[in-house]
């Protein structure tokens, strides 16, 4: 590998941006708003006429976009279409920053690929929407080696100014993705079961999103102490045994019973609740249910 700028990038260092969707358009202005030389390329030349009118340069070919700059930032709605686009030959000494959502499977395949034509590899992963990329509000997370972020850390720190390492192992971006969205949707469906709940008994949903927030509030303030037990092992009760928690879960399903609503989600939680009993843990901390989680699903 040739190692082509081995001294810290700077405000003003070229960049490039390959993929130019409500994202990539958002990263490309980001940069060039910073004062960097930004090199664009699009499938579809046309997303790129704002960016290139305010000041970006178009490139001819995936090719020309990655020789225009020691940095590529890809940000593409198909992960492994970035092998299809990037000529092997142009990565020699080039790092490319992907921020497409993929797999760790696929962080680590193209780890390896971009490193065998001589590049090098950050898989990095978004906390924003577009129009709050480049402001305070703005967080992105990496994996990969750390060296190549803090190379590119004042390049990168026009998208957001809170970067944080995950880790050397390429695929801790997705898995963290993977875990948050486990979280997000599991967050978002209750929030949807009781606004289903409180309907069916005449509530106005807006009234119950504020004691919703407080409740997710108040849940976040026991991770700390359950990502201890879980990381130790041991599942002392802190709160309520899961036997207390079953007989809490069980009236959610009662109530949802009783109001003529859908029962599969309170069912499903209690149906955790039930095999942790049946494995002996209705003793132990809710925490203990990891125990489950950690085996692949029984097929149906
Ligand atoms: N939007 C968000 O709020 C957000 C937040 C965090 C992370 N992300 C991630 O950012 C990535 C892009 O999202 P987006 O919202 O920008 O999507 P988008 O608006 O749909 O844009 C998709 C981009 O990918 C390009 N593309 C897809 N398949 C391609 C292929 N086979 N060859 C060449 N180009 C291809 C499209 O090119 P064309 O223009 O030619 O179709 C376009 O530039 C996704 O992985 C997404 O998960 C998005």
């Amino acid at each position: 590998m040739t190692i082509q700028n081995p001294t810290s990038a700077t405000s003003t260092t070229p960049v490039t941006v390959i993929g130019l969707g409500l994202m990539g358009h958002a990263l490309a202005s980001a940069f060039r708003r910073d004062g960097h030389p930004t090199t664009v390329w699009n499938r579809t030349a046309a997303k790129a006429d704002q960016l290139v009118a305010d000041g970006a340069k178009l490139a001819t070919s995936p090719r020309d976009a990655v020789a225009a700059s020691p940095l590529t930032v890809v940000c593409l709605s198909e992960y492994d279409a970035l092998r299809e686009l990037l000529a092997p030959e142009a990565l020699d000494g080039r790092t490319v920053v992907n921020l497409s959502s993929g797999t760790s499977a696929q962080a680590r395949d193209t780890a390896a690929w971009v490193a065998k034509h001589g590049g090098s590899y950050l898989d990095g992963g978004i906390l924003a929407v577009p129009e709050g990329v480049g402001t305070a509000e703005a967080k992105v997370v990496y994996s990969g080696p750390r060296e190549v972020l803090d190379q590119y850390e004042p390049v990168l720190r026009s998208l957001a100014p809170d970067n944080q390492h995950l880790g050397e192992d390429h695929g801790l971006t997705a898995l963290h993705e993977a875990a948050f969205l486990a979280i997000m949707y599991s967050l978002l469906n209750g929030f949807l079961q009781g606004a289903a709940l409180l309907g069916a008994a005449g509530v106005n949903v807006s009234s119950f999103a504020p004691v919703a927030a407080m409740g997710i509030q108040v849940t976040t303030g026991w991770l700390g102490a359950y990502a201890e037990q879980i990381d130790n092992g041991e599942y002392p009760v802190l709160d309520a045994t899961i036997d207390v928690q079953r007989t809490a879960i069980e009236n959610l399903v009662r109530e949802s019973e009783a109001h003529g609503v859908n029962t599969d989600l309170p069912n499903h939680l209690k149906s955790w609740t039930d095999r942790a009993i049946a494995a002996g843990l209705g003793n132990s901390g809710y925490p203990a249910l990891v125990q489950l989680f950690r085996h692949p699903s029984t097929p149906a």
